[in-house]
């Protein structure tokens, strides 16, 4: 059977296929080699990357809840120079047909600008995804995704230090997410990401944090449909501007949702941490049904 074109052109490259596994669900790509066919994959987008390495949260930082799960991770990372010499080459000499996509976290707009300037010069890398989920420091710890001029500003340093694609990761829980995401292109972005995960609390019956961190981030099923708005309110207010959605997917039903809402491409993270071989299934069903 010929395979399905399911291949498109997205930020000026091809990409073999909607797919991408998500941010800090794939390291780095080396944990799921052997257990997935990585080069099958449209892409995979790297886990975040920071200056200086972070041990992260305490444990427990995962917590599974019906919709889904919890997790505060914290970030946690090797840092720039151990990702830029013992990850980075690993995984852009290991991908031929994939993209890879780089997330950058920083606490200051400097830190994200480091850290992309430190990766630059490596051939292979398709984009960078700016994670704005993060505390800015010297603006009293709001999240950079929170504040639009805090998201031009950091959008804008990137773009002085890099011609590669730049890809605003925006969080669900923004009251304007279309808006952000207009902030953004006209800051210099190439494209978005919608959704980061969803701020929230679990507790154990006691009335304890299930997290060693207290809250955290959920993600999975319950954010399916909260993920496929953003997508759709972002297509309807910049048509032009190039979509990851991401957020609950499960099954090849879900990816058509986001795409459908207008994504170019599609993230999948929890699910393919419950079950790395879904990713290369949702790929198996969307070229067989394709058309
Ligand atoms: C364990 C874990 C770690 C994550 N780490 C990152 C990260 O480093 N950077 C980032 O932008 N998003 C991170 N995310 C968010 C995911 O990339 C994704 O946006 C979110 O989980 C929604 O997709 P899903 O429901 O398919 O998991 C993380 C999610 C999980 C579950």
């Amino acid at each position: 059977m010929a395979l399905a074109p399911l291949a498109r052109d997205v930020f000026g490259v091809r990409f073999q296929n909607p797919i991408v596994l998500a941010s800090g669900t794939a390291g780095y790509g080396r944990e799921l080699d052997g257990v997935m066919e990585l080069d099958r994959l449209g892409g995979l987008v790297t886990k975040a990357v920071s200056l200086q390495p972070r041990v992260g949260n305490a444990p427990p930082r995962v917590a599974e809840f019906r919709g889904g799960m919890l997790n505060s991770v914290g970030l946690a990372n090797p840092g720039l120079a151990h990702v830029r010499t013992a990850e980075m080459p690993w995984l852009l000499g290991r991908l031929r047909a994939a993209r890879v996509l780089v997330n950058v976290v920083g606490f200051t707009l400097e830190e994200y600008a480091a850290v992309i300037e430190g990766l630059d010069d490596l051939d292979g890398i398709t984009a960078y995804e700016l994670n704005l989920s993060c505390p800015n420091t010297a603006a009293g710890g709001i999240e950079f995704g929170a504040d639009p001029a805090s998201v031009s500003a950091v959008i804008a340093r990137c773009r002085r230090v890099t011609k590669r694609p730049l890809v605003a990761k925006l969080s669900p829980v923004l009251p304007d997410i279309a808006g952000m995401a207009v902030v953004a292109r006209d800051a210099g972005a190439d494209g978005v990401s919608v959704v980061n995960t969803l701020p929230g609390l679990a507790l154990d019956p006691h009335g304890v944090p299930r997290l060693g961190n207290g809250n955290g981030g959920a993600s999975g099923p319950a954010l399916l449909p909260a993920g496929v708005l953003a997508v759709r309110r972002v297509r309807e207010r910049a048509a032009d501007l190039p979509v990851i959605g991401l957020g609950g997917v499960r099954s090849a039903d879900d990816a058509r949702q986001y795409l459908a809402a207008g994504a170019s491409l599609v993230g999948i993270g929890t699910g393919g941490m419950a079950d790395p071989r879904l990713p290369g299934r949702i790929i198996r069903d969307l070229e067989r049904r394709h058309g």
